[in-house]
């Protein structure tokens, strides 16, 4: 595994010839798919269930982060698990019970991750940060790909990373939301480990493989 991880997100991939999309970017050397699963009540867009998941699982064996965009996500958690989830992220704004949350998770064998929106406070995270796995830490508000990059969430990832370190957690740092070569040395720099991407990938103008090896570039370099 790379020190740092690109996870793609089939948010933007052509739905058409997402067998082929996934096989190009799996070559071109991302490391993990990214699944955004969205409820319409959470966030006001509607996208994939257990069953894409499931396509994916049997069409790569590129590990499945799965970010769970939904109401009471522990209802859906061992459909997910079963369906080929490799990690589940919940949201910090959706979770009553999330120790109990991660826990069931991690029952499944996945790795348990939490997130949180833009407009919540980093400490929100405090008392389940020993348990997780991965932090994502949204740098647009979630719905949908395409949106622009949110700067103030930057001090976000360097409080977190912060926290991680002192803790003495290896969890992955991941961010999602506008992240592009522009972008990504900026998170980067304030911590991040893992770098979703969506338009940068699936909408590169050059194709998916300029689209990686760019993100994978700015990475060496930054
Ligand atoms: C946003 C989703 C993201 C999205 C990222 O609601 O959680 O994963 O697909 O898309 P880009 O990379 O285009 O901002
Ligand atoms: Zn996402």
């Amino acid at each position: 595994m790379n020190k740092y991880v690109i996870s793609s997100s089939i948010l933007s991939a052509d739905f058409t010839r997402l067998g082929e999309q996934i096989a190009e970017a799996e070559a071109a050397g991302v490391d993990w798919l990214h699944v955004d699963v969205m409820d319409g009540h959470f966030v006001p867009n509607i996208t994939m269930g257990p069953f894409i998941v499931e396509w994916c699982r049997k069409t790569t064996k590129l590990p499945l982060d799965v970010h769970l965009m939904i109401e009471k996500p522990e209802r859906y958690i061992e459909a997910f698990a079963k369906a080929g989830a490799s990690g589940l992220t919940v949201h910090v704004e959706t979770c009553p019970d999330m120790h109990n949350t991660l826990k069931q998770i991690k029952s499944f064998g996945c790795w348990a991750g939490i997130v949180l929106n833009p407009p919540t406070p980093v400490p929100e995270l405090d008392p389940f940060l020993a348990e997780a796995d991965l932090v994502l830490v949204m740098s647009v508000n979630p719905g949908y790909s395409g949106q622009s990059f949110m700067p103030e969430t930057i001090a976000k990832v360097a409080e977190v990373r912060k926290k991680l370190d002192a803790m003495g957690s290896s969890a992955w740092l991941e961010v999602d939301g506008g992240i592009s070569t522009e972008t990504l040395p900026r998170m980067k720099e304030a911590g991040a480990t893992a770098f979703v991407a969506a338009t940068a990938i699936f909408k590169n103008p050059d194709g998916i493989a300029t689209g990686v090896k760019a993100l994978r570039d700015v990475i060496a370099r930054a």
